[in-house]
């Protein structure tokens, strides 16, 4: 007979963390009396400023989503169609989809094991007269060695991008992600840490970067409304700025919210053999939108997909973020030659061992106390291998 869940409403990963709800709605109000609701409006000009803030950069270009944002990026950067772009393997699938999208060619690299982001020395190997650019994922908000990186693609005169969809609001060697690279990509889908519902944008210190950004997310649109280039629609509307708006307010609050789950689940997890939660940067602000595990077979006697399993007969829905590498999903694994011509051991490794855990504001003690309770009961030991 299956046996009563602990938990009788489902707990996700990325529940969306909703700020003040009457501002929210005064916000859509004014919008609907002004009658502007997209296109450049005035919520979407204080969120852009805003975000620029934040991010410690002259431009932000609002956009519909990060994955356009990226390619818009990417292309606003200069890779051109048929180059390759440098990306971990590591990453959601929506990395290497946004390059392929726009034409040009993934090509997938090894991540260090310990903070799971791009490996540089791995990147060089991959450099060749059709690179055109990489492109660092700031993994669970952890973010890429920014700084190899940068005298990398300096020393081959590539473009250096970053997708920074888990990163808003965290630092590397104390300065905000955003600035890095020749742009930044942030993302705030409903599940991510600033949330517009749907939304991202594209954060930049280039002047000519942002103006062609501008552009290519407005079909091509120039400031006169001259067509200057070619371009897509990625708009940010009014209603999806005023939800980001009210999120920027919320984020001080829901870092103290996460790094207090995250505290939760290092104290239910500790001693738990082959169970560890994966660390942020030390001594780096990080917003902690994800808490995952790491779970090592050997010393905990089961594979980390029998932790998933037990936690789902209980309505606990984790999610194996990342698994498969994406060098092991469609399009690319049909052609390994093209985009993974190197072996990638600590993307496979990895894959095989994380675990997101509910976080945000969804989430408390009790219900944490009863995620490591299962984990606990699951994970054997070593004499269970
Ligand atoms: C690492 C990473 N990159 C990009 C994206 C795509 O963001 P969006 O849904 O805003 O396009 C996500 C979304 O989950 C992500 O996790």
């Amino acid at each position: 007979m299956p046996r009563t869940p602990m938990f009788s409403e489902p707990l996700h990963v990325g529940r969306p963390n909703v700020g003040d709800r009457d501002r929210l709605l005064r916000l859509i109000n004014d919008a609907l009396d002004r009658l502007w609701l997209t296109n450049n409006g005035p919520l979407v000009r204080e969120f852009e400023e805003k975000v620029a803030e934040r991010a410690g950069t002259r431009h932000c270009v609002a956009v519909a989503n990060a994955t356009s944002g990226m390619q818009i990026a990417a292309t606003a950067a200069g890779v051109r169609p048929g180059q390759e772009v440098i990306i971990p393997a590591f990453t959601w699938i929506a990395t290497p989809h946004a390059m392929e999208w726009a034409g040009m060619v993934p090509v997938f690299c090894d991540v260090d094991e310990e903070s799971g982001t791009i490996d540089p020395e791995h990147a060089e190997k991959l450099i060749g007269p059709r690179t055109g650019g990489i492109l660092g994922v700031h993994v669970y908000g952890r973010p890429c060695p920014v700084d190899e990186l940068t005298d990398l693609a300096g020393r081959h005169g590539l473009s250096l991008l970053f997708d920074a969809a888990h990163a808003f609001g965290n630092t590397y060697r104390q300065r905000p992600v955003g600035g890095f690279g020749t742009a930044e990509v942030f993302s705030f889908h409903a599940t991510k840490f600033v949330n517009s519902f749907e939304g991202g944008a594209i954060v930049t210190n280039d002047d000519g970067l942002a103006e062609r950004a501008r552009a290519l997310h407005h079909l091509g649109l120039g400031p006169g409304r001259e067509i200057v280039s070619r371009g897509t629609n990625a708009r940010m509307s009014e209603i999806h700025a005023a939800m980001g708006l009210v999120s920027l307010e919320i984020t001080d609050e829901l870092m103290e919210v996460n790094r207090r789950n995250e505290q939760w689940y290092r104290d239910g997890l500790a001693g738990l053999p082959g169970v560890t939660v994966r660390p942020q940067a030390p001594g780096e602000r990080a917003n902690r939108q994800y808490v995952v595990i790491d779970v090592d077979e050997r010393a905990a006697g089961v594979h980390r997909d029998a932790v998933h399993d037990a936690l789902h007969e209980n309505n606990v829905l984790s999610r194996r973020y990342f698994h498969p590498g994406c060098h092991l999903s469609e399009p690319y694994r049909a052609a390994p030659a093209v985009h993974a011509p190197l072996p990638l051991p600590v993307t496979e490794a990895l894959t095989e061992r994380v675990l997101a855990l509910p976080s945000g504001t969804a989430v408390g003690s009790v219900e944490i106390a009863g995620v490591c309770e299962i984990i606990a009961r699951t994970v054997t030991g070593p004499r269970g291998v």
